[in-house]
């Protein structure tokens, strides 16, 4: 297949859960999807579910915490396609949801190098890439968990825990409160550039990271994080938008 017209997408943590269907939702508008997976067998697995409805998408081995592998993904992609259009760093681990109390320094270390540390890595390998593009999307996938606002106010905007409950889970909440603070700093270096960095809240979705408690489905999970990496040139740059239902999202306090 070529990638001669077509854009191309990079997703990270994308053999399963949230990023699989963001995977498949960029692909089914045409861009041809690096599917980026730390197992070479769960993301064959994935990638061959995903080409056999007809979708150009790729394996890319690509573990976020492991530099050399970031490294590699990034030569394959210069050489095989040389610009990228969508970066949605997906990629997310959950660790023990502790309050803080409860969790020891490495605790929230080992989370970091994922969700934060692994961000940092895969954006600064692709940035040449997607400069090329000229009109590039960098999409960070957060949580409503992660906004200092709604921490200070104890309140969940996106209504799933009841007012004065909002969640004190230090590692993963923290992860998420540094990596909007990542996009904010990566989104205001790059204004201008046409490059757009925003972050997205996907819900709370029915996936291995929640043992399945989550209440929206996939498809309703990759919603946002899709629709900010299809943004048009004038669309926004530095926000957070939230799913709510609604076609546009809800904008979240940082
Ligand atoms: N589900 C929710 O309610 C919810 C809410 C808010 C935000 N989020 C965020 O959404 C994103 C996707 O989560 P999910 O719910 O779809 O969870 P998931 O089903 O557990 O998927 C997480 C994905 O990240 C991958 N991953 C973990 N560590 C990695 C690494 N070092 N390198 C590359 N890939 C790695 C996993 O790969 P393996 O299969 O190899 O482990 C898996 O593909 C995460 O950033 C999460 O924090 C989820």
């Amino acid at each position: 297949m070529s990638t001669d017209h077509a854009q191309v997408a990079v997703v990270t943590g994308a053999n399963k859960g949230i990023g699989r269907e963001i995977t498949r939702q960029l692909a089914q508008r045409g861009l041809v999807v690096y599917l980026g997976a730390r197992d070479e067998q769960r993301g064959r697995a994935a990638e061959r579910d995903l080409r056999a409805e007809g979708h150009d998408v790729r394996f890319l081995q690509l573990d976020v915490t492991d530099a050399e592998s970031v490294s590699r993904a990034a030569k394959r992609l210069d050489s095989e396609v040389g610009t990228v259009r969508v970066l949605v760093n997906n990629a997310g681990i959950g660790g023990p949801m502790h309050p803080p109390s409860q969790t020891p320094a490495d605790q929230v270390r080992t989370v970091y190098e994922t969700n934060v540390f692994g961000v940092i890595t895969v954006t600064n390998a692709l940035l040449p890439l997607l400069r090329r593009s000229g009109s590039a999307r960098i999409v960070n996938v957060s949580s409503v968990v992660g906004s200092l606002t709604a921490a200070a106010e104890n309140v969940d905007p996106s209504g799933v825990h009841p007012p004065g409950a909002f969640p004190t889970m230090l590692s993963y909440a923290t992860s998420k409160s540094a990596l909007n603070a990542v996009t904010l700093t990566y989104a205001n270096e790059l204004r201008g550039t046409g490059i757009l960095v925003n972050a997205a809240s996907p819900g709370f979705v029915a996936t291995d990271i929640n043992f399945h408690h989550g209440v929206l489905t996939v498809e309703e999970g990759a919603r946002v994080p899709v629709l900010l990496a299809t943004l048009p040139d004038n669309g926004p740059t530095g926000t957070f938008l939230g799913e709510n239902g609604t076609a546009e999202g809800q904008v979240l306090p940082w």
